[in-house]
């Protein structure tokens, strides 16, 4: 099998149709809402226009599509039988890509929880790790037959840190380090999950990490240990149990991980999913700080609209420290994101972006990393979280107003490089 190009969306990012097809309410539909944000409601009403978005997949001549199913689509209140309707809409998506000979690749969980799961604790109460591997078993039952990959979670890291420790993402929680039970309690509910697909012959099952190397900024050794320390807690502790170790210790109550946890989460996988944008700076904090590092720019480098830092040799260092890191323990990396918000159908900077990031992977190939696949985050331009529509991470343009989609520069450039490697 040769390498995958493909590209990235999730459900609550491009979907909209939020009150449709018996939907439930997720987490973020209550958390913009609730603060008079941008919402989902629309997004790039990709509910109704997924034919449109296949047709621009199949033109773009990507061999995989990864997508990402809205739970309270399946589960509308977060638990009971799965809502029909909820299943058709992801069977008709994954039979228009298999028309096209795209290879569907679904994520179960990118952040859009039932909100009637978060109204009873959300991934603080243990109890949603069981509720996320019977939802993953139902999408299963209508889907295993035709996806090629499954992934469980997106980038628990991240929705740990957003969503619980410091709240700028749904659900709102700014706990600091009281969160690390939502990350535990997602990395259970990923190893729950790893059973129900098994059993329902899922082809290939992996989990989606957001990887970003620490660089210590500051050459005391306090600075290199905030650093080792921001480490541990966004690289390692979310590989570390994935591959038979305890978790660094960085401050998780043991009572959290009962007997057996890390067993269930170290289930064997077929792949790991890598998410990369940037390396993050630590320094050690000023004087009494709340937490054991401060982030710090990484200054003298290109920034995308976003403001962070173009470096794609960050992304082969880090695909070489988890082959050295984790050794035999580490299946094959699919690069599941990789990509960048810069305005404009013309987009150079994207092409600049994602020529080095390519080549950033082949090097860590000839290094010896086991690297199959390469999608670009995002098809489209869409809802991108706390900045709304602001932040353009498409090959293809929307206008939110009309939803009219116009391919940029980077998607013709994608599209050929992807014709060239065949
Ligand atoms: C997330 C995407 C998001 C992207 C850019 C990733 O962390 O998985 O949903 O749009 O970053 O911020």
């Amino acid at each position: 099998m040769g390498f995958t190009w493909g590209v990235s969306t999730s459900a609550y990012q491009i979907e909209g149709g939020v009150a449709e097809g018996g939907r439930g309410l997720s987490i973020w539909d209550t958390f913009t809402h609730k603060n008079g944000l941008p919402t989902g409601d629309i997004a790039c009403d990709h509910y109704h226009r997924y034919p449109e978005d296949v047709a621009l997949l199949a033109d773009l001549g990507v061999s995989a599509y990864r997508f990402s199913v809205a739970w309270p689509r399946i589960q509308p209140d977060g638990s009971g039988p799965a809502n029909k309707d909820g299943i058709a809409f992801y069977d008709r998506l994954v039979d228009a890509l298999l028309e096209k000979g795209i290879d569907p690749v679904l994520t179960l969980f990118h952040w859009d929880l039932p909100q009637a799961l978060e109204d009873s604790g959300g991934w603080l109460n243990r109890d949603t790790a069981y509720r996320f591997a019977e939802y993953s078993g139902l999408v299963a039952d209508a889907l295993a037959d035709r996806v090629r990959l499954w992934i469980t979670l997106n980038e628990p890291f991240i929705h740990m840190t957003l969503g619980y420790a410091t709240g700028e993402h749904a659900p709102g929680q700014a706990l600091l380090f009281g969160a690390l039970p939502a990350a535990h309690h997602q990395l259970l509910g990923h190893g729950l999950a790893v059973a129900e697909l098994r059993a329902r012959g899922a082809a290939a099952v992996a989990i989606t990490n957001n990887y970003s190397p620490a660089w210590p900024q500051g050459d005391t050794e306090a600075d290199q240990i905030a650093a080792a320390t921001y480490h541990a807690l966004h690289n390692r502790f979310f590989t570390d149990p994935l591959f038979g170790r305890d978790y660094p210790e960085i401050g998780l109550d043991p009572a959290v991980v009962h007997d057996g946890d890390l067993d269930i989460i170290a289930a064997p996988l077929d792949a790991l999913g890598v998410n990369y944008y940037n390396p993050t700076g630590v320094r050690a904090p000023a004087g009494v700080a709340p937490l054991p590092f401060d982030l710090v720019p990484l200054d003298g480098y290109p920034k995308t609209d976003f403001g962070w830092p173009v470096i794609p040799d960050g992304l082969r260092e880090l695909l070489g420290w988890l082959k050295q890191e984790y050794g035999e323990a580490l299946p094959p990396i699919h690069v599941t994101e990789s990509g960048c918000a810069y305005e404009g159908v013309d987009d150079p900077q994207r092409v600049t972006y994602l020529d080095g990031h390519i080549k950033a992977v082949r090097a860590a190939i000839e290094d010896g990393v086991d690297v199959r696949g390469y999608f670009v985050w995002s098809l489209l331009d869409n809802f991108e979280w706390a900045e709304g529509y602001s932040k353009r991470f498409g090959l293809v343009h929307v206008d939110f107003e009309t939803q009219v989609r116009t391919p940029k520069t980077s998607y013709a450039w994608y599209r050929d490089l992807i014709r060239a490697s065949r």
